[in-house]
């Protein structure tokens, strides 16, 4: 079957990176958590949206993008033809940074294994980097999301469209158009794949 890998299905081998990770504790934030935030979505999605990391919502309900700028992230998939359950949403950290503060590069890098296996079990055509944490996360190295937003770029072979946060959206309600400008290219590009 198509969405079998080396015997396992997709969901498995998702099911399994869940159960070794759930409970982990290889950074601080292990302590400070509710909730560990694994992501959601279908596993066979052709399109998946990067975040930073929970936030108070996420850290209660163990879902991403629940809260405020989840609400925001849920329109904008509608509006891209969409629904939530088809596309799959995860984060660059799974616990919630201390007072939503940015994730430090040890919290991130003790993240870093069980995103990178998610993109490569989901296996998407294309990533949608929301913010600067997951740009900078994928493009290894510290960019300006203002300059870069709108442009794809490749993580491995993936292709990855850079963005506005939507909690960056809220605050500055005129970027929203630059969003549905970038939205539209990732969709252009998934067409013709
Ligand atoms: N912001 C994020 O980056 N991720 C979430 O899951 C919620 C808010």
């Amino acid at each position: 079957k198509a969405d079998q890998v080396g015997g396992e299905t997709k969901v498995d081998r998702l099911r399994n990176l869940y159960q070794t990770f759930h409970a982990c504790q290889a950074c601080a934030l292990g302590t400070t958590r509710n909730r560990f935030v694994f992501g959601e979505g279908d596993p066979e999605a052709s399109l998946m949206f990067i975040g930073e990391g929970p936030g108070r919502d996420e850290d209660m309900a163990g879902r991403p993008f629940v809260g405020a700028a989840g609400q925001l992230l849920n329109r904008i998939i509608e509006a891209m033809g969409f629904r939530r359950d088809q596309v799959f949403i995860a984060n660059v950290v799974k616990c919630r940074p201390p007072q939503n503060r940015k994730p430090l590069p040890d919290e991130t890098s003790a993240c870093t294994p069980i995103l990178v296996k998610q993109i490569e079990f989901v296996n998407p055509k294309i990533i949608v980097a929301l913010g600067a944490t997951p740009f900078c996360f994928l493009k290894g190295q510290n960019v300006s999301i203002m300059r870069h937003r709108g442009q794809f770029f490749k993580w491995r072979d993936y292709r990855v469209m850079p963005t506005f946060h939507p909690a960056y959206i809220l605050r500055n309600p005129v970027s929203k158009r630059d969003v549905w400008d970038d939205m539209k290219k990732v969709l252009a590009e998934l067409k013709k794949s």
